[in-house]
C-alpha cells in the first residue's frame, strides 16, 4: 500500500527519468481541494452548481472537488483539444466531446486542471457563457505564472505555479503519468517528435 502523504516519485516506484521534481505535493493537492471545496459550498448555498470537468486533465481534481462540495452538485463533462501529445499549445482549441445538458439557468463552474496561456480557459468561457446559464465561473487547480495575455478572472485557484510542463494528477503527456498522485515538473524535450521517440513511439 502506497503512504498516503508526502512520498517522492522514486519512492513510488516511479522510477521514471523523466519525472522531475515535486511541484505539489499528494499532501497539499488534499489540503487545498478541501478547501475549495468549503469555500464552493459556502458560496453556492442556496444555488448549487454543475461542475463542468474540462476532459481529461481535470477529471481526478473534479472527483475529489466535487466531493468536498457539500451541495447537491451536478457533474457534466467536456472534451477540448488544444495541445496533441506536444507539451506545446497551437492556440487552436477545438470541442472534441460536448456537454449532455443544457446550462439554461444553471449556475456553471468550470473545473480545470491548469491554466497555461488561458487559450483555453477563454475560448470556453465564450462558448458557455453563450448557453445562458445563471451564472459562469471557473475554478483552475493550477496556474501558470506570468504566462497569460488574456484576463484570467479565475473565482477559484488552487496554486501558482512556475511556468514548467508538469504531470501528474490528471496532467499527462502522451496519455501518461496521469495517475501520479502528485504534481511533478516533466522532464524532457518539447517537441512533438522528441516526446514521441522518449515515450518509446515509433
Ligand atoms: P492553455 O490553453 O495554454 O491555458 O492550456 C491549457 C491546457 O493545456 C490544459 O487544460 C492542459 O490540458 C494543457 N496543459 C497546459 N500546461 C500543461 C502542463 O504543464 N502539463 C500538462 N498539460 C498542460
Ligand atoms: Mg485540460
Amino acid at each position: 500500500m502506497i503512504e498516503p502523504d508526502g512520498p517522492t516519485a522514486g519512492e513510488l516506484g516511479v522510477g521514471d527519468p523523466h519525472v522531475g521534481d515535486v511541484v505539489v505535493s499528494e499532501q497539499d493537492l488534499k489540503r487545498r481541494v478541501r478547501e475549495l471545496g468549503a469555500q464552493i459550498t459556502a458560496d453556492y448555498a442556496g444555488r448549487p452548481p454543475l461542475l463542468v470537468g474540462v476532459l481529461k486533465g481535470a477529471c481526478f481534481f473534479l472527483s475529489d472537488l466535487a466531493r468536498s462540495i457539500r451541495l447537491p452538485v451536478e457533474l457534466d463533462f467536456m472534451a477540448v483539444s488544444s495541445y496533441g501529445s506536444a507539451t506545446r499549445t497551437s492556440g487552436v482549441v477545438r470541442i472534441v466531446k460536448d456537454l449532455d445538458l443544457d446550462l439554461t439557468g444553471r449556475h456553471v463552474l468550470i473545473v480545470e486542471d491548469i491554466v497555461d496561456s488561458g487559450l483555453t480557459l477563454s475560448y470556453l468561457r465564450r462558448n458557455l457563457a453563450a448557453r445562458h446559464p445563471s451564472s459562469l465561473e471557473v475554478v483552475a487547480l493550477l496556474v501558470k505564472d506570468g504566462l497569460q495575455s488574456v484576463d484570467l478572472d479565475l473565482a477559484y485557484e488552487g496554486f501558482r505555479i512556475p511556468p514548467d510542463f508538469v504531470v501528474g494528477y490528471g496532467l499527462d503527456v502522451a496519455e501518461r503519468y496521469r495517475n501520479l498522485p502528485f504534481i511533478a515538473t516533466y522532464r524532457g524535450e518539447t517537441g512533438r517528435n522528441d516526446l514521441r521517440a522518449t515515450l518509446g513511439h515509433p
